[in-house]
This record gives structure tokens, C-alpha cells and sequence, in this order.
């Protein structure tokens, strides 16, 4: 045996191998609605996600942190394991003392922080390291709203796995829909009254907007103007 200790990589650790798989399938088995952007983006993150398997990145340990919020997980999971999402919501669960939940912005309001959190699985800081995709979780709890933003040369895609939520007051989305912005869209997340909210998401661009995506809530007086109100 090897007394250097080295830095495990993902074919060492198989709960987050199979996670990262259930991303993989989600890509590349649904649908893109007919949608040639979507199509091209769901491309992108499956193909990008088979490279980085394929070089059996490291695994950054990373000290687990909950929020507020965290205390709405176990019953998120429990909706996502019994929806259209089972198997990404199990996987999930494997992981899910392992998790870093933050907040992501240098100020974040007050009424914000105890109902949001999101969680990076895969990304420049880990724990599956990689400048060339960030995969991860959000959650939020019942009844919240998240604020207007949006991500400078990022595409974001959404897979919801549980809870109803609604961006931009435009649909209704339940477990197994995909909600992609482009790059620069402004959005606003509003969730269902009764059960929290489990998204799963993928970022694609730049490894430099990856590594510092720069995250900023549209100023109030700002979303007033674009939403025209
Ligand atoms: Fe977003």
C-alpha cells in the first residue's frame, strides 16, 4: 500500500459517481420539447458531463455546511424520491451529509437567507472538481420568493425534482420539467405555498464565468423597470 496519501478521484468515491450519472441520463434521455436552443444545451452539458467523467476528476473534501433551509431537505427528498426524478433525488440522499449549502451572494436579504440554499456537486471548487460545467442543487422552502437575476454568459438550465414553483409568473412547474435561461435573461422564482422546492441545475460557458460567475441580485429599482411595474 501507498503511504503518500493522494487525492481520491471520482472512480474512488461511487456515490458521487452515480449521482453525476443520474445527471447523465436526465441529459441525455429527456426531451428538449421540440426547442433547438434547448436541444443544443442539453447537448452541451452531456457532453461536457461524459468528458469529465471520463478523466476521473478529483474529489475535493469539502466541510459539509447546512442553512436555515436545510431543515426543509428530508422532505424535499422524500417528494423527489417518489416523483418523475426518483433516481437523481436518491442519489441525492446517498450524499446528502456531504453536501455545502451557501448562499452565493456577498449580501443576501435577510428573508432570503432563511429560505434559500444551493449546493455545487460538481464545479471549479468542488467536490467533483471541474472548470468546465458546474452541476448542483437549490432548494427552497415554502412560500418563497427569490429574487430578479440573472448570469452574465452562463446558460442555466433547471430540472425540478420537487415542489411546484413558477418563474417569472409564467408556468407552473412540476418534478421532471426543464426550465433553460439563457445567458442574461432576468428571472424571479416564486415556490407553492405547502412543500419546499428541489432544483437541480447546469451552468455551461466560459471557465473563467464558471470560476467567478459573479453573482448579483438585480437591484430593486431595476427589476421594478423590467418587470414594468
Ligand atoms: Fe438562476
Amino acid at each position: 500500500m501507498n503511504d503518500i496519501a493522494e487525492a481520491p478521484r471520482l472512480q474512488d468515491c461511487p456515490n458521487w459517481l452515480y449521482l453525476l450519472h443520474e445527471f447523465d441520463a436526465l441529459y441525455r434521455h429527456g426531451s428538449a420539447g421540440g426547442s433547438r436552443l434547448i436541444r443544443a444545451h442539453r447537448k452541451r452539458v452531456r457532453d461536457s458531463l461524459a468528458s469529465i467523467i471520463d478523466s476521473n476528476p478529483e474529489i475535493v473534501a469539502r466541510p459539509a455546511e447546512m442553512k436555515p433551509v436545510t431543515a426543509h431537505f428530508a422532505r424535499a427528498l422524500d417528494l423527489g424520491e417518489r416523483g418523475a426524478v426518483a433516481g437523481l433525488a436518491r442519489a441525492l440522499s446517498r450524499v446528502a451529509d456531504r453536501l455545502t449549502w451557501e448562499y452565493g451572494y456577498e449580501k443576501v436579504p435577510k428573508a432570503l437567507a432563511r429560505k434559500y440554499a444551493y449546493c455545487e456537486v460538481l464545479g471549479p471548487r468542488g467536490p467533483v472538481r471541474s472548470e468546465k460545467l458546474v452541476l448542483g442543487f437549490v432548494l427552497f422552502a415554502p412560500n418563497t420568493t427569490y429574487p430578479q437575476h440573472s448570469h452574465h454568459e452562463i446558460e442555466e438550465s433547471y430540472i425540478s425534482i420537487a415542489g411546484a414553483w413558477s418563474e417569472n409568473d409564467a408556468a407552473v412547474h412540476a418534478p421532471g420539467s426543464l426550465i433553460f435561461n439563457r445567458p442574461g435573461l432576468e428571472h424571479r422564482i416564486t415556490t407553492g405555498e405547502v412543500d419546499p422546492c428541489l432544483l437541480a441545475y447546469a451552468w455551461t460557458g466560459s471557465e473563467e464565468r464558471l470560476t467567478t460567475p459573479g453573482m448579483k441580485l438585480t437591484a430593486p429599482r431595476k427589476a421594478r423597470m423590467i418587470q414594468g411595474i
